[in-house]
């Protein structure tokens, strides 16, 4: 069972420049929360109460005025630094004492989930025991991200980062589940043509050993990498959407936290507080009448 979680948001975020000189991608806004709430959003859907996130150098405060340490959520959160963008394998190094014997589960800052029975396929992939699972998706622009092809038995057959010529149309989105060797076998990854240690070359060594499996979100979920100025805005549309369109919020950590008994009523009212007169506050106290029942 995997009880501890990275969320790796460091990086330099190039391809919004202007926008991320000043400030980390990951707390710039998708419609109404920071980026960082959704991937945090999906570790505690997981089940994962200990969780480490990986920022850039003198980054940790920025981070820190808006969670702390995740007390105020029932979990444990803990910051790191990156010093310079390594490649996302990276984070196994940074993380290693965090991590110690235990199985371990990955997400990328920039990454944004949304499908029904989520919460389900979660909770099914943190039962890992040995190996590795990432979670497939098809894309039209397969050439953007890592590609990953299957058999009639759903089993990875090919994985490329970020291939020229096209193979597949499946995606490996940024949500891995790793066992511990994912520690040793990022100590001997060696830099790629871009100077980074890679994520696919990682999957690659658990594929040689037969021990990668590949889990899908399914057709009506939706998956976005907001690394891109469009995907960032088309992940507000999306999120603004559904919000608006059904009265429920997608990633509200407190409701998450709520709903798996982690805190109480108390806790929400404090987070009021905390975030003051704003329509996130205003949708936390809906939660606090309704738990009042
Ligand atoms: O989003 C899924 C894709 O993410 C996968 O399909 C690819 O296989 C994987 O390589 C990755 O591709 P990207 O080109 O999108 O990775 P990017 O460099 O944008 O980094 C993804 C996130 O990780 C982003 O939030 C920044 C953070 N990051 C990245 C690197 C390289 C770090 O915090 N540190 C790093 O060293």
């Amino acid at each position: 069972m995997i009880k501890k979680g990275i969320i790796l948001a460091g990086g330099i975020g190039s391809r919004m420049s202007p926008l991320t000189k000043a400030v980390n991608k990951h707390l710039l806004p998708i419609y109404d929360k920071p980026v960082f709430f959704y991937p945090l959003s999906v570790l505690m859907l997981s089940g994962i109460k200990d969780i480490l996130i990986i920022v850039n150098k003198n980054q940790q405060n920025q981070f820190k005025k808006i969670l702390p340490n995740g007390k105020n959520l029932g979990i444990k959160i803990a910051y790191a630094e990156q010093k310079k963008p390594r490649g996302l394998p990276d984070a196994f190094l940074i993380a290693e004492k965090f991590i110690g014997k235990e199985n371990v589960a990955l997400i990328l800052g920039d990454n944004f989930f949304y499908a029904q029975s989520l919460t389900k396929k979660l909770k099914e992939c943190v039962k890992l025991s040995k190996g590795a699972t990432v979670i497939l998706h098809p894309v039209g622009n397969p050439s953007s991200y890592g590609v990953a092809s299957i058999n009639k038995k759903n089993k990875i057959t090919k994985i490329i980062e970020k291939p020229k010529k096209f193979f597949s149309n499946l995606a490996v989105t940024g949500l891995y589940f790793f066992d511990n060797k994912a520690i040793a076998f990022s100590k001997k990854l060696k830099p790629s043509r871009r100077n980074e240690i890679e994520i696919v070359d990682l999957l690659n060594k658990y594929k040689k050993n037969n021990k990668l499996t590949a889990q899908f979100l399914g057709r009506g979920g939706a998956w976005l990498d907001t690394g891109s100025i469009k995907d960032f805005y088309d992940t507000s549309a999306f999120v603004s959407a559904l919000e608006n369109r059904q009265g429920l919020k997608i990633a509200c950590l407190e409701e998450i936290a709520l709903n798996n008994k982690w805190i109480t009523r108390k806790n929400v009212e404090a987070a009021i507080k905390f975030y003051g007169k704003c329509n996130y506050s205003e949708y936390l106290s809906t939660l606090t009448k309704k738990s009042s029942k």
